[in-house]
């Protein structure tokens, strides 16, 4: 009870907060029910959406490779969504005796977990329904420990957040461990904009469902439907962002946290994918304290492992 009063005062702050800049902006996590959840894996099907494929294709071809040697024992996944992708890791570590999806969507996690239980038998799954922004605990785990970020999920976080989150990972990081990263690359904005953009518009409901989302948590008042889909990349940042547009003027309120009014045009931004480039990667990781061990790209997304830098006092 307790517990849930205080995620709700949260998720009314970050609410507030959001919408009291200028421009408007409201957190993407909130994407992330159910429904945003299945919206985003058909996103990942999508013939524009390159991204799914081409790291799978990475993954396919260097897990093999990467981790034969280094066989670890467990893997962490932040972010694990249906864990698709986490066949081409656990298929290459056949000697992990545990697996740690985490992910802020807790019903999907389930579904995931029971997946991953049926699919490899051996294998202890324990599941973590957690916010991978905000500091969690993962149980006691055999060594080394693969941690893995997939998706370019890193994307989605500026750089400082980006490596504030790298530093959280690291900090859960023993030496022997290592953490694998995908990575979505600088390229021509034509090719990134149309992956976010897509013809059949599933990108656009999956947008949408946020404001769902926060009517739902918050009791807030948006009119989804009087809000449109736009993305663009931003070249000076090098990322796309997400905003939804109100199509007229409107107010919502958000009990407990404020009444906003919206002119017709204004748009919140509701999620950033920040593209990178190895020098970008070095960077962050440095400012991590993690060093690149080893990268493969295909030109339009790069797989990246990283391993603790050992801190000299
Ligand atoms: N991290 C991926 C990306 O930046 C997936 C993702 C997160 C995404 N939010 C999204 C994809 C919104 C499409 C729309 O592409």
């Amino acid at each position: 009870m307790a517990e849930l009063a205080a995620a709700d005062a949260g998720v009314l702050d970050e609410v507030r907060d959001g919408l009291g800049r200028a421009p408007k902006e409201l957190p993407p996590k909130f994407f992330y029910d159910e429904r945003g959840s299945e919206l985003f894996e058909a996103i990942t099907r999508l013939p524009e959406y390159y991204l799914t494929r081409a790291e799978a294709a990475l993954l396919g071809r260097w897990m093999p490779e990467w981790l034969g040697a280094l066989r670890p024992a467990s893997l962490v996944e932040l972010g694990a969504g249906s864990a698709v992708k986490t066949r081409l890791i656990l298929d290459a570590i056949p000697a992990a005796q545990v697996y740690v999806p985490v992910d802020v969507s807790a019903d999907f996690l389930e579904s995931t977990a029971r997946r991953v239980r049926g699919a490899y038998p051996g294998l202890e799954v324990r599941a973590v329904a957690a916010d991978f922004t905000a500091a969690f605990a993962l149980p006691g785990l055999p060594h080394p420990t693969l941690h893995a970020f997939l998706g370019s999920t890193i994307g989605n976080f500026a750089p400082d957040d980006a490596v504030a989150l790298l530093r959280a990972t690291r900090a859960r990081m023993g030496t022997h461990d290592r953490f694998l990263m995908g990575v979505d690359l600088r390229k021509d904005p034509a090719t990134v904009e149309a992956a976010y953009n897509d013809a059949a518009g599933v990108t656009a409901e999956f947008n949408r469902n946020m404001l769902r989302v926060v009517n739902a948590r918050t009791g807030a008042d948006f009119d989804v439907d009087a809000y449109e889909h736009r993305a663009f990349y931003h070249r000076a940042e090098h990322r796309i962002e997400m905003h939804l547009v109100a199509s007229r003027a409107q107010t919502v309120t958000v009990p407990g946290a404020g009444r906003w009014t919206l002119a017709a045009g204004e748009s919140i931004r509701t999620e950033i994918s920040c593209k990178h480039d190895r020098a970008s990667i070095e960077a962050l990781f440095a400012a991590a304290g993690l060093r690149v061990e080893r990268w493969e790209d295909d030109g339009l997304f790069a797989i990246v492992l990283g391993v603790p830098v050992l801190e000299v006092a």
